[in-house]
């Protein structure tokens, strides 16, 4: 998508937007805009709206700012984005001369507008795929096109490239994105500056991470774990860590889930493809921050190898877990790569990313996802950068008296700890391998990594790149110099 930005001019072709009643309309044929705007009976009122052809042939959709503070241009943008889809409409322009949007209002309008263009048609042959071409470029005129352009390019840009890499990571199908083909994946990274580890299932042996590695017994394909190294910030600063599950493909493994809808554990690896979108806005911005990222890339499988219901399992940390359902494997992955986070890279702060409970999506649907943590200061830091980053957080609590749902008569604990509050002691686990002396947080994105009919217009059917504003968001905020 190329985007640009420039000082006010009429478009020449495709599609424009101009908010409320005043502003560019004059450059239109000599006020035809705004003359229509009367005959459509619109007032700038947020309700108002039209659409009217120009001369030109463009279409120019007109929409009313209202009175609302502050009014939300990458809502707006994305709204009409989202309508444009389909038709054949390759070149879209945002006015926003004359109106209130700010630099960083200016860089959000052309994000909105390329997030819901995004389309996942890559695996559609001629026959299926649209004859109309897709949108191709987005032009934003301002007053201030310099500073809109610098808020794109260091920030907003890099952003969006995190999210489509995200979408991508999430939509592809699980016989191409699996654990090595998406290490290798990553392992392209390396191009924007990131150093990257891939360590295969001998080193995992060798580090005893036994909880993982179960996890990934009844598949023909190598588990991994991946760690991405951005090298940002000063010299000797502890890093922020983000670590991500990365099923690839969840069948629930010898607890094997209904057939229904299974397909959709495709996308078991969404928390994995935020911490690598991540890392892609992180590096494209040049972030002046210290940053790793690790991901757990395991398929969970049933096979006369897998894991069985009742197997006991040493930890990367030498806790043992008995496992007493095979579908509870996030938690399983993360043990480990929370455990190697933490030993390895003595984090200053960690935040981890999962699909990992069905439950989540009972407590919260698919707007916040859930957000765990012993630290209120780190959850206060991810609430605010959630509400403004678009990708909302809700804290639901983390308390010892979760505990004994969790004990196991034949081990240190076991895997699940029943119906009641699936997602608090699921994030209870995790805790136990994280330890007291690094601040951590947990967001469960079941319910939001992967949408099926959402009425955001930003975000496209399933994939959704959800965390990767929310991440960049919070090390830029909190992290960087
Ligand atoms: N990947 C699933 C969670 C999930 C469910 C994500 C629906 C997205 C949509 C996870 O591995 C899982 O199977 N969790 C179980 C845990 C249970 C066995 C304790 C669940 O939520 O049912
Ligand atoms: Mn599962
Ligand atoms: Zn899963």
């Amino acid at each position: 998508m190329k985007v640009t930005f420039s000082g006010p001019a009429a478009a020449k072709t495709g599609a424009a937007l101009v908010i409320s009643a005043s502003g560019i309309d004059h450059a239109y044929d000599g006020g035809v805009v705004k003359a229509a705007a009367k005959g459509a009976n619109f007032h700038g009122k947020s309700s108002d709206g039209f659409e009217t052809y120009v001369e030109s042939g463009v279409k120019v959709f007109v929409r009313g700012r209202g009175e609302k503070e502050p009014f939300d241009y990458e809502i707006c943008a994305a709204k009409v984005a989202k309508s444009l889809r389909g038709s054949g409409t390759t070149d879209f322009t945002i006015h926003l001369e004359g109106t209130d949007a700010t630099a960083d209002d200016s860089a959000r309008a052309a994000l909105g507008a390329r997030l819901a263009s995004y389309i996942w048609d890559k695996h559609k042959s001629k026959a299926t795929k649209s004859k109309k071409a897709p949108l191709a470029s987005i032009t934003v005129t301002s007053d201030d096109p310099k500073a809109a352009e610098a808020a794109y390019k260091n920030y907003y840009g890099p952003a969006g490239d995190g999210v489509v890499l995200a979408r991508d990571l999430v939509n592809a199908p699980p016989n191409e994105i699996y654990p090595k083909a998406y290490a290798d994946r990553i392992e392209e990274l390396t191009k924007l500056g990131l150093e990257v580890d891939v360590l295969g299932e001998p080193e995992l042996e060798k580090m005893g991470a036994h909880a993982l590695l179960g996890v990934g017994l009844g598949s023909e394909r190598e588990s991994q774990l991946v760690v991405m190294r951005w090298n940002g910030g000063k010299d000797g600063v502890a890093p922020a860590c983000l670590v991500g599950k990365g099923v690839t493909f969840d069948t629930g493994g010898i607890s094997l889930k209904p057939g229904n809808n299974m397909w959709d554990m495709k996308g078991d690896m969404g928390g994995s493809a935020a911490v690598v979108g991540t890392m892609c806005a992180l590096a494209t911005r040049k972030a002046k921050a210290n940053v790793v990222g690790i991901v757990g890339l395991v398929e969970n499988m049933p096979d006369g190898k897998a894991q069985l219901p009742g197997d006991i399992v040493v930890s990367m940390s030498g806790q043992t877990i008995e496992v007493q359902n095979t579908d509870a494997e996030g938690r399983l992955v993360l043990a480990d790569a929370l455990h190697y986070a933490v030993t390895t890279y003595k984090p200053a702060a960690m935040i981890d990313l999962a699909t990992l409970t069905g439950a989540i999506i009972v407590g919260l649907g698919h707007e916040y996802c859930g957000l765990f943590s012993p630290d209120d200061d780190l959850a206060k830091q991810i609430y605010a950068a959630g509400e403004v980053s678009t990708d909302k957080a809700w804290r639901l609590p983390l308390h010892t008296s979760y505990d004994k749902l969790l004990n196991s008569p034949n081990a240190d604990m076991k895997n699940i700890g029943g119906r009641a509050a699936g997602s608090i002691t699921a994030a209870q686990f995790l805790k136990r391998f994280v330890g007291k002396d690094t601040p951590w947080a947990h967001l469960d994105i079941a319910g939001t990594g992967m949408v099926n009919g959402s009425k955001d217009p930003r975000v496209p059917t399933f994939g959704t790149g959800f965390g990767v504003r929310l991440l960049n968001r919070w090390i830029a905020d909190n992290h960087e110099a």
